[in-house]
Formats: C-alpha cells, structure tokens, sequence
C-alpha cells in the first residue's frame, strides 16, 4: 500500500507573489475565464503555466480564497471564472501597463455652470479636507466647489475616470461626524487649472464638481448657465 507523503505545511501556506498570481488570472482572462465558466484541469492549467500540477492548483486556491476566482464542479470537472474582484485585479495591472506605455489619458467636457445648495463652502472649509487638499493637490482650495451640469452624452465620457489613478482624498471623522472620502482629477476649465472632485458617496448624476485654488466664478467671468470646458488628464 502506498500511502501518499504529507504535504510540507510550510510549503503549502507560502502566501503566493503578487506577480505570479497576476500572471494566473490573466492566463484564465485569455482562456474566456473573464466573462464565462471555463472548463480547465489544474493539469492543463499547469502546463499552460510550466509548472507542475500541484503548483498549478495551489494558486487556483489562492485565488479563491482572495476571492478573486470561483471554482464549480460539473462532471468531475473544475468549472472556473473569474469574480469581479478577480477581474479588477487584473485591470490595476492593465491601468498601470497603460499609463507606462501610453502616457496619461485625456478626456474633455462640456456642460453649463449651475448653482448648487451651498454645501461645497460647509465640506471645503472642514480641516480634515483642507489638509489633505493642501498637501496632496498642492493648494489650499478656495472653499466651495464650482457645480457643472453635464448633458448624458457628456457624463458618459466620465466613464473613463473609472480606469483613471486619480488623486485620493480619505474620509475622516470629525465632531461626531463622517465626512466621506473623493478622488480629484487635475483639470482646466475655461482654461484655469483646478481639479474635478468626484465624492465617494454623490447625491448627483447630472451634475460635476470643481475644486480649485482661487474662485472660478470671478476669475473667469461666469454664472449659472455659462458654458464651461474642461479639459481632465489622467494624473
Ligand atoms: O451653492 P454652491 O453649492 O454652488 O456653492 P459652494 O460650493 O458653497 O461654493 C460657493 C460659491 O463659489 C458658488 O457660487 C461656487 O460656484 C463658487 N466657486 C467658485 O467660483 N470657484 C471655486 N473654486 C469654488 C466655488
């Protein structure tokens, strides 16, 4: 009777690189991993891999357990697909590979300066924002945010800032209160450098935000119903 040798412990938790990992998900992606369940044996992976069949499936189980792949039996064969965790993984690697090769993306808008309920001036004037504000975009902002409102044909291009670094501001808590985090985007609107800021939790749709070291508004001659561009490019 053969009795099959213990796995090595130490062998079988050794957290797996970043890389190599990377390297599994984006070898499933290409297999059609990305978008449909794909039949695949931990032995076909491997020699797609060059390594061998236990290697193979050692990272097959660490991507589950990061929760970026799901594995389903069907047939006594291993069904996998990557999640959407699995999938935004591979997008970082994609987001940085483009930024090297291609420089930073560009995008421009178009809309009309619209007034809002005078919430930007509370949120820009709390410490917690005016710190970070100061250290991370390089200004102390003018208190308020500069409102445009954008027809649907121009929101859908703000479809790209998803793909964008951008530049984080954190949520901090502050006299009992939250104050939820946002990410800037260096912009130009009408010409003058500010940043669009995009709130984590935004009550608006229509609607986009500008932050910016001095006051728009009489820097540039506008008022509600002005026409505005702005031009954004990837940090
Ligand atoms: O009332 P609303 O929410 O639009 O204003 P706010 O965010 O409290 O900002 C105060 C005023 O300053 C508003 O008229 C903004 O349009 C304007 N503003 C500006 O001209 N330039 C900035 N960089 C920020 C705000």
């Amino acid at each position: 009777m053969t009795v099959p040798a213990p796995s090595r412990p130490a062998e079988r938790i050794r957290p797996r690189r970043r890389g190599e990992l990377i390297e599994v998900l984006k070898l499933l992606a290409q297999a059609g991993a990305d978008h449909t369940p794909v039949v695949l044996t931990s032995r076909e992976l491997g020699d797609r891999l060059g390594v061998s069949q236990q290697a193979a499936d050692r990272y097959l189980l660490e991507l589950e357990r990061r929760g970026f792949l799901e594995r389903a039996m069907a047939n006594r064969r291993q069904r996998l697909q990557l999640t959407a965790a699995g999938l935004e993984e591979l997008r970082r690697e994609y987001r940085a590979y483009r930024r090297i090769f291609e420089g930073p993306a560009q995008a421009a808008i178009t809309g009309e300066v619209v007034s809002g309920l005078g919430e930007g001036r509370y949120y820009l004037s709390q410490p917690g924002y005016v710190v970070q504000f100061s250290e991370r975009l390089g200004y102390t902002p003018y208190p308020g945010t500069l409102n445009v409102r954008l027809k649907a044909a121009e929101q859908r291009r703000l479809a790209v800032l998803g793909d964008w670094t951008g530049v984080r501001i954190d949520g901090f808590e502050a006299g009992g209160r939250t104050f939820g985090g946002a990410t800037c985007y260096p912009a130009k609107l009408n010409g003058r450098k500010c940043h669009l800021i995009r709130p984590d939790r935004s009550h608006y749709q229509d609607v986009v935000e500008f932050v910016a070291a001095e006051r728009l508004r009489s820097r540039l001659g506008l008022r509600d119903g002005t026409p505005v561009r702005a031009e954004l490019e990837e940090r």
